[in-house]
C-alpha cells in the first residue's frame, strides 16, 4: 500500500489508498492491507464503499462481482450484497466486514489501524 497517513482518530488513521479515478464506474479496486485485502467498490454516482473482498457464503472475490445501485452481486453463487450494510439479501444471511471511507478531492482514504 503507497498510501499516506492524514489524519487519526480512535485508533486508526485516515490512509490514502487510491485515488477516484483509480477505481471504475460500476467496478472496484483491491486494496492489500494489513488485515487482508479490502475491495473498494464505486457506484455510478460516484459513492465509494470499502468491504472486505470475501464473500460471507464462500469467500467469493466480492472486487469481482456486478455492482448495481448501492449493492454488488457475488461472482461464485450471486449473493447480493448491500454496500451499505454488508448484509446479505435475503433469503441469505451474512455480513461482509465495511472499512469507513471517504473520498477528498479525487483521494480515496480508508480508516485504518494504525
Ligand atoms: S461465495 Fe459469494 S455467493 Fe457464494
Amino acid at each position: 500500500m503507497d498510501g499516506s497517513v492524514v489524519s487519526g482518530a480512535q485508533g486508526t488513521h485516515w490512509v490514502e489508498v487510491a485515488r477516484l479515478e483509480d477505481i471504475p464506474r460500476l467496478g472496484s479496486r483491491v486494496v492489500a492491507t494489513a488485515t487482508g485485502d479490502i475491495a473498494l467498490f464505486r457506484t455510478s454516482e460516484d459513492i465509494v464503499f470499502a468491504l472486505d473482498d470475501h464473500c460471507p457464503h464462500k469467500g467469493g472475490p466480492l472486487s469481482q462481482g456486478i455492482v448495481h445501485g448501492q449493492a454488488v452481486t457475488c461472482p461464485l453463487h450471486n449473493w447480493v450484497i448491500d454496500l451499505n450494510s454488508g448484509e446479505a439479501q435475503a433469503p441469505d444471511v451474512g455480513c461482509v466486514k465495511r472499512t469507513p471511507v471517504q473520498v477528498q478531492e479525487g483521494r480515496v482514504l480508508l480508516a485504518l489501524r494504525a
